[in-house]
């Protein structure tokens, strides 16, 4: 059994794909070919965005989105520690300084009563992450930011093709950032990424700074990057957007499986009746996860965590938060274990995951209640 079973989703479009991957050694456009402006409107349509731009991978969207905001030295952007690390090192590469958040102990994703009192006259933005596919509380962070008047980029890196009360993940603030890291629920077979924004003016940035800041060829209105995405990943995308729908259906299904198996018998991650996700990652909350993990490997289930340690405590960040201010998210890390997950994982594979998982717990439960283990 694999973690993320991307042979099956390949062969399940093989031909699809060979015939794009083709068509682009055919016509040799690599940089820029049809097939980029292809996929963006295909995915500007999707996501009900006025402005999709594809980047060379989820991380330069994040960094672009945040030169585009025009984010300077000092300034300050906050966000969840609760994420992957791409989340806050494009902050901190840009001189600004991440705030942390504490997220909500249920969803994992930034808690929003807690935003507000961390808002200072630096704050230039908000940065929710849309954690294990399913969207943070939009309404509730949208609403804070335009109080105090700062924008709102979501991090859908996990979360392309969630909805959120009736609307896409990645066109529900300023801007939406996703990843097609191979993996992710719309993988490419390579690095890649998008952004989204109904934004003219900020979607005019996003583009020019995705080719050095270039407004026409040879002239840099402003300072860029290079983060265009390839042609090649393009037209992979494409290529696997025909079954993109059906594979969520797949996902939920397995979720579904998952949820009846294990409800009530091993803490979930929470989820709210008014979004889907879209399971980027399928996790459970253990109090003796790391027993846990280990009796799955031997019993040949592979298992992630998804993050072990939050970025407000890596060594390269900590300065920065000031000490142990997020503890929720200090606690989630310690306990959270990814299971195998994707649209092809048979309903038999996710019962014997589920029947490891609970005997290791079991097994787990039983060690810590033996006198004999105990050590004195
Ligand atoms: C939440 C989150 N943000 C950002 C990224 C960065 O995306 P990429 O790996 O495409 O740079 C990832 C991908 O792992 C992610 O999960």
């Amino acid at each position: 059994m694999e973690f993320i079973d991307l042979k099956s989703q390949y062969q399940a479009s093989r031909d699809l794909i060979n015939g794009r991957i083709q068509a682009v050694l055919d016509h040799g456009q690599y940089i820029m070919g049809p097939e980029v402006a292809e996929l963006e409107a295909r995915l500007a349509e999707y996501t009900g965005a006025r402005h999709c731009i594809t980047v060379a991978s989820g991380t330069e969207a994040l960094l672009i989105a945040l030169m585009a905001l025009g984010l300077k030295p000092g300034d300050e952007v906050i966000t969840t520690p609760f994420t992957f690390i791409a989340t806050a090192e494009v902050i901190v590469l840009l001189g600004a300084k991440p705030v942390f958040v504490d997220v909500d102990p249920a969803t994992c994703n930034i808690a929003p009563e807690l935003i507000e009192a961390m808002v200072t006259p630096r704050t230039r933005a908000i940065m929710p992450v849309s954690l294990y596919g399913q969207p943070a509380d939009m309404d509730e962070i949208n609403a804070i930011a335009e109080r105090h008047g700062l924008a709102v980029i979501e991090d859908g890196a996990q979360s392309f093709g969630a909805t959120y009360r009736g609307k896409k993940s990645g066109n529900l603030s300023t801007i939406g950032c996703t990843s097609f890291f191979p993996s992710k629920p719309l993988g490419c077979y390579g690095d890649g990424g998008a952004l989204f924004t109904s934004d003219d003016e900020l979607a005019r940035a996003m583009r020019e700074i995705r080719v050095h800041g270039q407004s026409r060829r040879y002239v840099h209105t402003r300072v860029g990057v290079g983060g265009r995405m390839d042609t090649l990943q393009c037209a992979i995308v494409l290529a696997k957007l025909g079954l993109f729908d059906w594979e969520l259906q797949q996902r939920q299904r397995a979720a579904a499986t998952y949820d009846a198996l294990l409800g009530g018998k091993v803490r979930l991650v929470g989820r709210r009746a008014d979004r889907s996700s879209v399971y980027a990652q399928y996790t459970v909350v253990l109090e003796q996860r790391d027993e846990v993990q280990k009796a799955l490997q031997a019993a040949g289930v592979p298992t992630a965590v998804h993050y072990p340690v939050p970025i407000h405590m890596q060594p390269a960040y900590a300065q920065l938060s000031g000490g142990d201010s997020c503890p929720v998210s200090r606690t989630l890390a310690d306990r959270v274990m990814s299971l195998p997950m994707g649209p092809y994982l048979a309903d038999a594979d996710i019962r014997k995951v589920c029947q490891a998982l609970l005997d290791a717990i079991d097994t787990a439960a039983a060690a810590s209640l033996d006198p004999i283990s105990v050590q004195v």
